[in-house]
């Protein structure tokens, strides 16, 4: 080594060559024979100058990334075509039926707080008095820094609804999806999933390493198809499915996906980001809805963000599930608890949600109404159900952003859903609904709707 040590001087002084050069040496210590001598560093870092040499400048600079040209394409045009941005708009106060943008009082259809609950005086409360108890956060990971009665009381009131034995909450519920699925699956599995699954899940399997395979929306006799190709060649198996599809409002059959993974000895995934709180009678979900035993379904997901107005997400399932999640998944495991706040808050959400079933029914009949006039008015809602999401498919983004701008003028917001979010042709205006709007929201709304359609098409 000391050989090595005075040949040390020719080389490089550079940091970062200098680091890298271990590296090789580490890594040449390993593969190479011992008597080789340290000439083979030097060929080494001579190589590694070559090849920073040849480094192109467009791998150097943010401003090269193909995605960031793209938005810059995109931005050139929306100014080109004189297009006011329809996203990122600064809503102010609490959001309810209606919102403030820009100091002016809109009609609200652009909320996934599908109950109403966000800013609900108890909700508000339990999470005033979780940070007068607990502070803001709990500042690390659960096993580090322990854990607070809310979270635990958060997570069997979950698992109840769930009617499973257990749940475990994290901080996001994007990270809930990421992190169990690319956790707990491998490159020997396969992951089949819903052609329109949400991007969480799908960055989940790309974790796992496991075969990717999508299958139609919502046809589980294509699903049951490749599983008789794909099943027998992999480890195991898991099919993801969402209780309610926030793009087109429609539902999958969950029955009939139950007896396909069973018949295929597969686990079954179900997020209800969409649906907790919106589908059964009591807004227990797509089990309660589809009158199946929770027990079929092996891994529940769901988000805190939506009708738990918090932030968050959560697994339950079998109690060996959950434990093997807490030791398994990172993004539970290395990633800081789930803030008091956060958990109280959805919690005393998850209690109103049961203490007044009415708004559930609220929310359903509103959806229906919306859905309803809609086709009424000729409007294409595609696949909706008209539970919490009824979209108006137009077709092309420029004239949905416009659309989306009109009747934002006249006072109305919704989300626009434009190319590369969907194919393009396949653009469209979401609107969300909300157990507190009122008969004479909806109308206006579809109303609008329906005259700024006919306004672009004529
Ligand atoms: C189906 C689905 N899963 C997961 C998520 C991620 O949840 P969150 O936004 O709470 O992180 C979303 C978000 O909208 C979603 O629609």
């Amino acid at each position: 080594m000391s050989d090595a040590k005075g040949r040390g001087s020719e080389l490089p002084v550079n940091v970062k060559e200098l680091l890298i050069r271990k590296a090789l040496e580490r890594r040449n210590k390993k593969t190479e024979p011992s008597t080789q001598g340290t000439g083979h560093l030097n060929a080494a870092a001579d190589r590694l100058r070559r090849a920073i040499g040849g480094i192109s400048e467009n791998d150097c600079r943010f401003d090269r990334f193909p995605a960031y040209q793209r938005l810059k394409a995109q931005m050139l045009a929306v100014e080109k075509l004189r297009l006011t941005n329809p996203f990122f708009r600064v809503h102010d106060g609490t959001p309810g039926s209606r919102t403030v943008v820009d100091g002016r009082s809109c009609l609200n259809f652009a909320s996934y707080d599908y109950l109403g609950l966000n800013g609900h005086p108890a909700v508000r409360k339990a999470a005033h008095e979780a940070i007068d108890r607990y502070g803001t956060s709990v500042s690390a990971s659960r096993q580090v820094s322990g854990e607070r009665p809310v979270q635990r009381d958060l997570e069997q009131t979950l698992a109840a609804i769930h009617g499973v034995d257990a749940a475990l909450a994290f901080v996001s519920g994007h990270a809930t999806n990421v992190t169990t699925i690319g956790n707990l699956f491998e490159p020997q599995d396969v992951v089949f999933h819903d052609a329109l699954a949400h991007n969480s899940i799908l960055d989940g399997i790309r974790l796992s390493g496991a075969h990717r395979v999508p299958f139609p929306h919502n046809d589980w006799e294509a699903l049951d198809r490749k599983l008789a190709q794909l099943r027998g060649s992999h480890k195991r198996a898991l099919v993801v499915i969402e209780g309610l599809y926030s793009m087109d409002g429609d539902i999958p059959d969950l029955p009939a996906f139950v007896d396909v993974k069973r018949r295929h000895r597969a686990f079954l995934m179900v997020d209800e980001a969409h649906s907790l709180g919106v589908l059964g009678s009591r807004g227990f979900g797509i089990a309660e809805h589809a009158g199946v035993d929770p027990k079929e379904v092996d891994i529940w997901m769901g988000t805190l963000s939506k009708t738990q107005a918090a932030s968050g997400g959560y697994i339950a399932g079998e109690r060996v599930l959950i434990d093997l999640l807490r030791v398994q998944a990172s993004g539970f495991f290395y990633s800081v608890g789930i803030a008091p706040p956060m958990a109280a808050a959805a919690l005393e959400a998850l209690r109103v949600m049961q203490a007044e079933p009415e708004r559930v029914a609220r929310l359903q009949s509103n959806g229906r109404l919306f859905l309803d006039l809609a086709r009424e008015r000729g409007i294409n809602t595609g696949k909706s159900r008209g539970y919490s999401v009824v979209p108006a498919l137009v077709g092309s983004s420029i004239k949905t952003v416009r659309l989306a701008n009109a009747l934002f003028e006249r006072g109305v917001v919704m989300q626009p859903v434009v190319h590369p979010a969907v194919e393009e042709g396949m653009a469209r205006l979401r609107f969300f609904i909300s157990s507190l709007h009122d008969e004479q929201q909806v109308r206006t709304a579809v109303t609008w709707l329906a005259e700024e359609l006919s306004r672009v098409s004529a």
